[in-house]
């Protein structure tokens, strides 16, 4: 069976909530690295509505009405089926059998700590009304990764804490079972670090409305584009500018042509560069970089049973996968199987 495969490929395992469309942010966070990790790696994509739930149990239908939007958008930007497994966890019940041997190995503490979850409590403002499935998404999650037996984990940096969660379980289990039944997981973080909402605000997010969306129409690009600022400080042409801000920090995370980026960038900071030629720039490399995921997304638009058949197939593969890991570590504990 595929849980014993030892000169299998190494496995990526990635995901999103679907909670809205995938924006610029997830494009160059991870999206991006999933496109050029499918080849050479078994590849698995999560589109987490389970754990999207653990937010929004009052209204299930702001996730399930965006899980095929989800798909929508890994296949505009060139997640291929044929290399990627797109699945959905909430038709895996393995997924939540191992949370449930998992949630046994994890303190409420140890949940409590993790910097992710204080930032998102606060953030909704759940104060003492924590719903125990937010606070044990965690090890929902490490059940996640550790059910594909993924090693390779491509998410943005406030996804850090997950990936040393799930470690500090599988290490647990390792070590009380006696050997290396479940691998460790690493988080590859993109080096360019995490990308500036339109505003200039550290991320970009739907909920802070800062976000230019990959399905973005080309009057919203030219939109985004007038909001963003090159460096607010930077009154006249001819004194010195910073290249910190939000234009600059585009133009490095998706014009091609580095030598020009790198020659403006140095003519800026010296003077004599206005802004306007600046974004005069970041304009067409939006539209560029978005006009084929755009017509791709349109074009899958009018083949959703297409897109159906897809999240079926990959779920079904993700099934036999995630069961395969259930059962040898329900094995490996001595826990109770009915005879076939
Ligand atoms: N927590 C991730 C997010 O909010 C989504 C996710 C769910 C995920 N399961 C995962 C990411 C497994 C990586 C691996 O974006």
């Amino acid at each position: 069976m595929s849980d014993t495969l030892a000169d299998s490929r190494p496995v990526v395992l990635t995901g999103d909530r679907p909670t809205g469309p995938l924006h610029l942010g997830h494009f160059c966070g991870s999206l991006r690295s999933r496109v050029t990790l499918q080849h050479g790696h078994d590849t698995f994509v999560l589109i987490a509505d389970a754990q999207a739930l653990t937010d929004n149990a009052d209204d299930p239908g702001r996730i399930t009405g965006h899980v095929i939007d989800l798909a929508l958008d890994y296949l505009a930007v060139g997640i291929d089926p044929s290399l990627t497994t797109i699945c959905v966890p909430s038709a895996l019940p393995a997924l939540c059998e191992l949370t449930q041997l998992f949630l046994n190995l994890v303190t409420v503490a140890r949940l409590e700590r993790n910097p992710t979850i204080k930032d998102e409590i606060q953030a909704r403002g759940f104060g003492r009304d924590i719903p125990a499935g937010f606070l044990c998404y965690p090890v929902a999650q490490a059940a996640d990764i550790a059910a594909f037996r993924a090693t390779l984990v491509p998410v943005g940096a406030d996804q850090a804490p997950m990936i040393e969660q799930t470690n500090a379980i599988v290490r647990r289990l390792n070590r009380q079972v006696g050997h290396a039944l479940l691998p460790e997981a690493r988080a590859l973080i993109p080096a360019s670090g995490r990308l500036p909402g339109v505003d200039g605000r550290a991320k970009m997010s739907k909920s802070q409305g800062n976000a230019l969306a990959l399905s973005a129409t080309e009057d919203e690009i030219r939109a985004a584009v007038r909001r963003t600022d090159t460096d607010p400080d930077h009154l006249r042409v001819g004194d010195p500018g910073r290249v910190e801000g939000v234009v600059f920090t585009y133009l490095d995370a998706f014009d091609p042509d580095r030598d020009t980026v790198a020659e403006m960038k140095a003519h800026y900071r010296r003077g004599g560069l206005g802004d306007t030629v600046v974004k005069g720039r970041l304009e067409p490399v939006l539209l560029d970089l978005l006009a084929p995921i755009r017509a791709s997304r349109a074009a899958w638009a009018h083949r959703l049973d297409d897109v159906r058949d897809i999240l079926r197939d990959g779920t079904r593969h993700a099934r036999g996968v995630t069961q395969a890991t259930l059962d040898t570590v329900k094995e490996a504990l001595g826990l109770y199987r009915l005879a076939p």
